[in-house]
């Protein structure tokens, strides 16, 4: 069994949640993928606290440290610019596969992480970055390649929709809800990026580079969040026959690109009108392929988890070491 170290960056709701599925798929990974992970390192703010699952000589605090030099892969779970962008840098530029679902990160700085990616032959795993669970970064990688992608329309923040779901149908307060989207471990460290909109532009930003080619700078997302929604805008939206959603959307306009981000009036039946609690969906048209609807549960530990260790299982494969490896699910007859 092939042993691959890992130097994990961040342990909070989706590190811990990692941690938690690497030990509950141990048997099913080692027989999918031939390996068994160990973490070499957790890099952690508070060193005292204990993190079930990890033992504690393996914590630290210091960014120095973090990444021991047999670490084969990095997984960033630490969200926002720093240290994650100096420590995914440095990875990178030791040519170690990355995997971040750090969506802050990336909007800010993709274009320039993933050349630096490429000149050092270094892999950069980002699925876990946008829609959580829904694995729509490798539909827009892989499955779509070849089609135009005319347009994507999509809630893509699961605090919002916490918030929006629970304060139309149970007549909570925005205070209450957010508290409750925070306590279930959906919210940002600064929930104001949250309800500001400006974690679905991120997220926005990171699919329309996929999507239409063009990293646009965060700063070009016309971003309105639903800090003013009242339980009154709510209520007669639902009279109407509608429902309220904090919508993302790129749109190609000739060969300019629009992205937006704002809550939007929508018939009950549309598919983003349907989107629950903390699920995102996501609504992409090509032009050879029509309408896909992807969905699922867009933010939280399990789901993020799910799309980072699929990254970190693929990473695998990139390993340098693993030249004459296959796994052993690739070699069994049949
Ligand atoms: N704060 C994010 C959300 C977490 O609520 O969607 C998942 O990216």
């Amino acid at each position: 069994m092939r042993r691959v170290r890992i130097a994990l960056l961040g342990c909070g709701t989706v590190g811990g949640g990692l941690v938690r599925l690497l030990a509950a798929g141990r048997e099913r990974i080692a027989a999918s993928h031939g390996v068994e992970f160990e973490l070499a390192r957790v890099l952690v703010r508070d060193v005292s606290r204990a993190r079930e699952g990890v033992s504690p000589e393996r914590l630290t605090s210091r960014v120095d440290e973090a990444m021991p030099d047999d670490a084969e892969i990095v997984v960033e779970l630490l969200g926002g610019l720093e240290p994650a962008g100096t420590l995914v840098r440095a990875a990178l530029r030791r040519g170690l596969p990355v995997v971040t679902a750090n969506k802050a990160l990336l909007a800010e700085h993709g274009r320039e992480l993933f050349a630096l990616a490429r000149a050092n032959g270094a892999t950069l795993g980002f699925e876990g970055s946008a829609g959580g669970g829904v694995p729509i970064v490798r539909a827009l990688r892989g499955g779509l390649a070849g089609n135009r992608i005319e347009s994507m329309e999509a809630v893509l923040n699961g605090t919002c929709n916490v918030i929006l779901t629970r304060m139309e149908q149970d007549g909570m307060s925005f205070a209450e809800a957010l508290r409750g989207a925070q306590e279930a471990g959906f919210a940002e460290a600064d929930a104001g990026l949250d309800v500001g909109g400006h974690d679905a532009a991120h997220k926005l930003v990171v699919l329309s580079a996929l999507a239409f080619g063009h990293w646009a700078p965060p700063s070009s997302v016309n971003v309105r969040g639903i800090e003013a929604v009242t339980p009154q805008a709510l209520a007669d939206a639902r009279a109407r026959g509608r429902a309220l959603r904090l919508v993302a959307s790129a749109q190609r306009w000739g060969a300019a690109l629009e992205l937006s981000v704002a809550p939007r009036e929508l018939p009950r039946e549309h598919p983003l009108a349907r989107a629950a609690m903390e699920q995102n969906v996501i609504v992409v048209r090509g032009d050879t392929v029509g309408e896909l609807v992807f969905t699922g549960r867009g933010a939280g530990a399990g789901p993020t988890a799910t799309a980072v260790l699929g990254d970190v299982c693929d990473a695998v494969a990139a390993l340098p070491r693993l030249e004459a490896w296959m796994p052993p699910a690739m070699m069994r007859a049949g």
